[in-house]
């Protein structure tokens, strides 16, 4: 068995905008007298724009007019953020690594469950990189269900077992573990479940050396 195909979710492995969803989750909380820190932000990494919302409200019940009108703001607040995204805001190692990847013949997929993935790979000015992308449109059930993972692998055409995943988030390292691929746990130090991890992001890896771990 051999790895064809490598999975890179977005946020906080390609670029790291999990400091803006935390911005503008901070302001609709504030605006609304919600208590919310950056310790309860961690609880809504790699989570949908809804799970995230349910995290926020801490079993605090709101109707539904309310949800879908507070996921609203918070989208347009963290929109306003995106403006000043650019490439220098790819993450350190990155676009090594994928040119790496892929003059190594292995297709490369995004598997984001964020609804601005386009738009931030665009910005970024990678999204011609991937062979398939999948984000929040994608499939109903959201990390950390692996539908997501196994949607992207379809399109690239490879099986779980050839497709290596790339995360930061716990929810998306369980998503990826369910639908059989291999981890790599990046730049966050709760992963302790994943195959392989390197706490520096893709910076500190090379292609040669995941395969060299993974390929068995
Ligand atoms: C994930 C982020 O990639 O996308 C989460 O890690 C975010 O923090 C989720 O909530 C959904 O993003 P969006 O852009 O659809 O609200
Ligand atoms: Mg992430």
């Amino acid at each position: 068995m051999t790895i064809k195909a490598f999975i890179f979710d977005l946020d906080g492995v390609i670029t790291d905008t999990a400091e803006f969803h935390f911005r503008s989750w901070k302001q609709l909380a504030e605006e609304e007298g919600i208590a919310f820190t950056r310790e309860d932000n961690e609880q809504l990494r790699g989570v949908s724009r809804r799970e995230s919302l349910n995290r926020m409200l801490k079993g605090r019940p709101i109707d539904e007019a309310t949800a879908q009108n507070w996921m609203t703001r918070k989208n347009d607040y963290y929109r306003a953020y995106l403006q000043e995204i650019t490439p220098e805001h790819v993450l350190p190692g990155v676009v090594t690594f994928l040119d790496s990847a892929a003059s190594a013949g292995i297709k490369l997929g995004l598997g984001s469950a964020s609804k601005n993935a386009r738009d931030v790979l665009e910005r970024l000015n990678l999204i011609d990189r991937f062979d398939a992308i999948g984000d929040g449109f994608s499939v109903v059930n959201t990390k950390p269900a692996p539908d997501l993972f196994i949607w992207v692998a379809g399109r690239l055409g490879f099986p779980p077992n050839e497709g290596v995943v790339f995360e930061d988030a716990e929810a998306g390292i369980d998503a990826a573990l369910a639908g059989g691929f291999y981890t790599v746990g990046v730049g966050h130090s709760v992963i302790t479940h994943a195959h392989m991890v390197s706490p520096g992001g893709l910076a500190d890896l090379t292609v040669e050396g995941v395969l060299a771990k993974l390929n068995k």
